[in-house]
Formats: structure tokens, sequence, C-alpha cells
């Protein structure tokens, strides 16, 4: 094979190693949640799970989080593909997002924040360590309670590509053979 490879602008670049899925981050202070879309994140350490997520200091949640500590990464599908680019593109500074764009927020265990009940997946988490915030507005979580819908065996998850381009995950294959 000889595929001709062309330049590619150093600032799309995130867009090819984005790891998604893009998810929902949501955060609450004294009974007011927020949401917040995020893709930029990365799994840390299997056991307890711990996750790098950046979140920008201009970001309401960043404010909320600095204060109470703790989050729900909360994983959604296409099926609300357009509420989490809604999610994305306004503030909870000023916006009700649970009411705005019809979203459930159900009370989590072990955190503040609420899961929200139309994703597939919630992942309760507490901040583990805040060292690299300042420099690069990265949190470490960790997560302390996950719940999943027993249902959603191929979940259609949405992976950012840049500018609002998605790419949309569904099939599975196995192969277990060549794993060590
Ligand atoms: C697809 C997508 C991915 C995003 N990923 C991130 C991210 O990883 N980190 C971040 O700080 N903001 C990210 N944003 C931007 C925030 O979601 C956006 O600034 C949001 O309005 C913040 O909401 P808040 O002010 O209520 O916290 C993303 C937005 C979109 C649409």
């Amino acid at each position: 094979m000889n595929m001709v490879k062309k330049s590619f602008p150093l600032r799309k670049v995130y867009g090819l190693l984005e790891p998604g899925p893009v998810v929902l981050l949501t955060t609450a202070e004294n009974k007011q949640p927020n949401i917040m879309t995020m893709s930029w994140h990365s799994m840390l350490e299997f056991e307890p799970p711990l996750i790098g997520c950046v979140i920008s200091n201009r970001n309401y949640s960043f404010d909320l989080l600095q204060t109470t500590k703790d989050c729900v990464i909360n994983i959604p599908t296409v099926e609300i593909a357009k509420k989490v680019v809604q999610c994305g593109n306004s503030t909870g500074a000023t916006t009700n997002k649970f009411k705005k764009f019809g979203l459930t927020p159900i009370p989590a265990k072990h955190v503040s924040a609420p899961l929200i009940d139309e994703c597939y997946a919630n992942l309760e988490c507490k901040v583990f360590d805040s060292n690299m915030v300042e420099k690069y507005s990265l949190f470490v979580f960790k997560v302390v309670k996950a719940w999943i819908n027993p249902g959603a065996n191929t979940p259609r998850t949405l992976h950012h590509l840049g500018y609002g381009r998605f790419m949309i995950a569904g099939e599975t294959i196995t192969i277990r053979s060549k794993m060590r």
C-alpha cells in the first residue's frame, strides 16, 4: 500500500486523536444542576478508575467543580446528539440547561451532581488530584460509583471530529484470540 498523504493543519490534530465518547459533565451547587459537553478526557488508571478531564476555567462548570469537588460524567448516545451540542453552546451561568433542553436530573448516590436519565451510563466522580488545574485546567477524577443501562449492548456513542462533526460508534468486534 502506498498512501499518498497531505499535510494536515496542527489546529485540527485533536479531531484525529480525540478519544471520545463525547460526554456530558454534570455539576451542582445548592441543588442547582448544570450540564457541560466535554470531549477532552482520558482514562488514567483501571481501578479505582481515574479519569483526566480538561475543563476550561472560562466555563461555569469549572467554578461549580472548584466549590463542590464532585461531578458526574454521563455518556450520551446519538439519540440526544442535538442536546449534546446545545449543552456545549450555552452556559449554566444564565441558563438552566436541564429545563431548556428537556433532560432529566436523577439524584446521585455519592455526589451532589445529578445523573442524566437519558444517558446510557453515568459515572459519579470526586476530584482526586487538582495539581494540574492551574496550568492545564486538567482535573483528575476518581469514579466512586458507576451506573449502566443493562439493555445498552452496542451504544451508539458520539465521537467529536472537530467543528461540529461527529463519528457514531455502533459496531462491536471481538478479537480475543490475539489478546494477552
Ligand atoms: C463537542 C464539544 C466538546 C467540548 N469539549 C470540551 C472540553 O473537553 N472541555 C471544555 O472545557 N469545554 C468543552 N466544550 C465546551 C463547553 O461545553 C462549553 O464551553 C459550555 O458552554 C460550558 O458550559 P458551562 O459554562 O455551563 O460550564 C465542548 C463543546 C462541544 C460542543
